[in-house]
């Protein structure tokens, strides 16, 4: 047990949902240990990772969840979501596909998660703007809709990862 442990406020758990690819594993590698990997592998079951934050005069241990985006390899859906207070809804603006599946993944959610889970609606990769397919207005609508918060972040550049993280936490408590 380390000295934040003992003086941590409150410990939750969120979790990263989305398609292959999308770029959940390098989020979570991005808030957990600043670090982006350009080669890595697709994620095979469940894997978890703890990220520490201040807000205000608390302090926040959040213990984020990452699962595979292919059907083949991922976990248990229950499990997953279960006991989680937050869900990063993560797609790639480059690949519609993974924004025309947001519907897929907001039924899941909404059937395994608890119904006051925070939901916030991430577009990764800004970085690759020239190759976008998928406007910030179409991120936009598709949150105003299913009243959530969005954003545009990049886990590679490292823009507005944090903030999509804080949005969340400050959301929950
Ligand atoms: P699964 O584990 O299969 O569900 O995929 P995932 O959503 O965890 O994706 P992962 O983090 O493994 O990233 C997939 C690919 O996208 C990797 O080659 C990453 O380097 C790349 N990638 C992730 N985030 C970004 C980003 O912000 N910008 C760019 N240019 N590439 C990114
Ligand atoms: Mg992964």
């Amino acid at each position: 047990v380390n000295s934040f442990d003992e003086e941590c406020d409150y410990l939750f758990k969120a979790v990263l949902i989305g398609d292959s690819a999308v770029g959940k594993s390098n989020i979570l590698s991005r808030l957990s240990k600043n670090e982006f990997h350009l080669d890595s592998k697709p994620t095979i079951g469940v894997e978890f990772a703890y990220k520490n934050i201040r807000v205000g005069d608390k302090l926040i241990k959040a213990q984020i969840w990452d699962t595979a985006g292919q059907e083949r390899f991922r976990a248990i859906t229950s499990s997953y979501y279960r006991g989680a207070l937050g869900a990063l809804l993560v797609y790639d603006i480059t690949r519609r596909a993974t924004f025309e599946n947001l519907k897929k993944w907001l039924y899941e959610v909404r059937e395994f998660g608890s119904s006051d889970m925070v939901i916030i609606l991430v577009g990764n990769k800004s970085d690759l703007s020239n190759s976008r397919e998928v406007n910030v207005e179409d991120g936009q609508s598709l949150a105003q809709l299913e009243e959530i918060a969005f954003m545009e972040i990049s886990a590679k550049e490292n823009l507005n990862v944090e903030e999509a993280f804080h949005q969340m936490v400050r959301r929950i408590h």
